[in-house]
């Protein structure tokens, strides 16, 4: 994973000075928002790690599937359908181990290093302490939400009695396009710019992401939980992600904005995939036969569905941004209810 550098080190934004010379606090010299101010003082009540933890053994079903076939790509492909029960569910297993650390991934590698970009002021919000104190809320969140996964794949390992370890499976599709990106870029002004599109996107699309575990009241009850007390913090995440992108957009240099939101586009174009790289190692571990060929079909199949759909959140903001013709991204492949 490239490391993401030290907005010092670009020159490219006002706050590396101030970071070196550390100003005198002074309460009235940022920029309070009402947003940032309810978020961060009602986080204690409001937060899922400040929540008791409960037994999931205790609420364990065995009869339930632990992933809904619909979210399989292959789900009517012949070969699919003509395994046998006990690789299907073996297969629905592996894909909430996969769905668990394709977000896991994603806390870790993409938006807690853009939160921590964000709490230096990289990019210049002057959104001050109260955004600081938010933000830093929801990097504790989102290690948190970390664990709760890790967790949620482990109850199933051992419910199950199958090993299925996260060490087998890949790097998860959108980290790896956000490591490919960041290493693309030109310049570390480009890369933090990087590092801000893909959070933003991470952090107002995953409702919608979370959404396909959280409504689907087949499937165990521990893993739609997990996806449920996720989700009420993320709604949170957006609305702070929404608040200060809107800020730092109004700060950018046109040729920052024109960065940005083609590294916007490619993210929306990462959030939205299915992980094809995943899903063959899965085949492979299972010993699939034709699980290899099976992929390469689907993958290949123009209008092959993408996982997710929902960018209504995303179109939203661009919105208020005044930007939704500008990003470059063909919004008839998805589904947006927002006018
Ligand atoms: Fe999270
Ligand atoms: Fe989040």
């Amino acid at each position: 994973m490239d490391e993401i550098p030290n907005e010092s080190e670009s020159g490219a934004f006002p706050v590396a000075e101030r970071l070196r010379s550390l100003p005198e606090h002074d309460p009235n010299d940022a920029v309070e928002n009402a947003i940032l101010s309810r978020l961060a003082d009602n986080w204690h009540r409001r937060a899922t790690v400040k929540r008791r933890e409960e037994s999931l053994d205790d609420v364990f079903e065995r009869d339930r599937p632990d992933f809904p076939v619909a979210l399989l790509p292959f789900r009517n492909h012949p070969t699919y359908l003509g395994l046998d029960d006990k690789v299907k569910a073996k297969i629905l297993a592996w894909g909430w181990v996969a769905f668990n650390k394709n977000i896991m991934d994603i806390e870790q590698y993409v938006v807690n290093p853009g939160f921590s970009l964000i709490v230096k002021d990289a990019f210049d919000t002057g959104l001050g302490e109260t955004m600081a104190i938010a933000v830093t809320q929801a990097m504790v969140d989102e290690q948190y939400h970390t664990l709760m996964h890790l967790n949620a794949s482990a109850v199933t390992r051992r419910q199950r009695g199958w090993r299925m370890p996260d060490s087998a499976l890949p790097l998860g599709y959108k980290t790896r396009r956000h490591a490919n990106r960041l290493a693309a870029a030109e310049t570390p002004e480009q890369q933090v710019l990087v590092s801000l599109a893909f959070t933003t996107v991470a952090e107002i699309s995953i409702n919608a992401h979370l959404d396909l575990i959280a409504e689907d009241h087949e499937i165990q009850p521990v893993n739609r939980m997990t996806a449920v007390l996720h989700n009420r913090d993320e709604y949170c995440h957006a609305s702070i992600a929404s608040t200060v992108v809107q800020e730092a957009w109004k700060r950018f240099t046109a040729d920052q904005r024109g960065y940005f939101l083609t590294a916007l586009a490619d993210g929306m174009e990462a959030f939205a995939a299915h992980d094809f790289t995943t899903w063959a190692r899965i085949m492979e571990l299972l010993g699939v036969a034709g699980g290899g060929q099976m992929l390469r079909d689907i993958e290949n199949t123009s209008g092959s569905g993408r996982l997710l759909q929902d960018f209504s959140g995303l179109r939203q903001l661009y919105q208020e941004m005044d930007v939704l013709d500008a990003v470059p991204f063909d919004w008839s492949t998805v589904t947006t209810d927002a006018p």
